[in-house]
């Protein structure tokens, strides 16, 4: 199986030997509901502090609580960004704060997508970019294809450990670069997209499940509440059983959390949509990186 794309296309002419060693730490920064995006994002700077030396400083903003405050990134740290792909774009409802969140006085940048096995479409060039114009300099780029939080049959077994090897390579070109100094990846894709993709029946009509939220079996249901506590959106309360109100981004962190299944979306769009992306998306998408020359 074929699942590694590597382009190294930076420009990184000029470089100084131990630049490195101005760097205090890693800042890892992610979004994460169902931990799959947590987990890449730590294997990779665990790699990276090996490498390097260098403490790593873990980020959560999953959930809103961690949202109050913007995450602050001095000239001396090599920033790891991780996020899942959300209909081929970086989640929208948390642009906001990844777009005033990524700025930077010239700190060494990876961004880090994880889509499930659809396509990660134009969210990494679109998280690279946000994170250039916000003055970071982007020195590596990685999509990597994962489980879809949809569904337990879309590139089930995933991360392998071909997976977790490419993974590890590109922490050594990054860590080439951030030992290089200097060099910037040049753009690539869709910087500045403004599409999303529209989630599709097995018919191939649009399916429309935007207000859809989860429902819960009130013969599995404990209400223990964790459902609650794990939402990034804050919009679970607990009135007996649990009550969606609010934005539902349908990301599936109150799903994968309760321990009883007992939650289940039984909106017929979104579970339209779930049969075409099993029936579609059999075969492992390859990983992607963007790395220095
Ligand atoms: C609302 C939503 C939209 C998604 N859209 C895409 C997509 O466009 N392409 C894709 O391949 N996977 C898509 N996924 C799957 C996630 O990107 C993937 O499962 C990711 O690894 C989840 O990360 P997490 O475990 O950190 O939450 C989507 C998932 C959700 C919840």
């Amino acid at each position: 199986m074929e699942n590694c794309n590597i382009h190294a296309v930076g420009a990184s002419a000029g470089r100084t030997q131990g630049a490195s060693l101005h760097l205090r730490g890693i800042t890892a920064v992610f979004f994460s509901p169902c931990s799959g995006t947590a987990g890449r994002v730590g294997l990779l700077c665990s790699a990276l502090a090996q490498r390097l030396g260098l403490p790593v400083r873990r980020v959560d903003y999953t959930l809103p609580a961690a949202r109050v405050q913007l995450p602050p990134f001095g000239p001396y740290e090599l920033v790891v960004w991780g996020s899942p792909v959300y209909a081929g774009r970086l989640p929208n409802k948390l642009k906001d704060y990844v777009e005033a969140s990524l700025r930077g006085e010239g700190s060494p940048f990876v961004g880090l997508v994880t889509f499930g096995n659809r396509s990660h479409g134009d969210a990494l060039s679109e998280l690279v970019g946000l994170a250039r114009r916000g003055g970071l300099r982007p020195i590596g780029a990685a999509a990597l294809a994962m489980p879809h939080v949809f569904s337990a049959l879309i590139a089930a077994g995933r991360p392998t450990a071909a997976d977790d090897e490419g993974l590890l390579r590109f922490a050594d070109a990054v860590a080439e670069a951030v030992v290089g100094g200097v060099g910037c990846l040049p753009p690539f894709g869709n910087e500045s997209p403004d599409a999303y993709y529209t989630p599709l029946r097995v018919d191939g009509s649009p399916a429309r499940f935007l207000k859809a939220t989860p429902q819960a079996d009130v013969r599995l249901c404990t209400r223990c509440g964790l459902c609650a506590t794990v939402c990034p959106m804050g919009s679970v309360s607990m009135e007996g059983l649990p009550r969606f109100g609010g934005v539902c981004i349908k990301c599936q962190a109150c799903i994968s959390a309760c321990r009883r299944g007992a939650l289940s979306f039984a909106d017929g769009d979104f579970r339209s949509h779930v049969a075409m992306l099993e029936q579609t998306f059999t075969c492992p998408a390859p990983n992607v990186f963007y790395t220095l020359q």
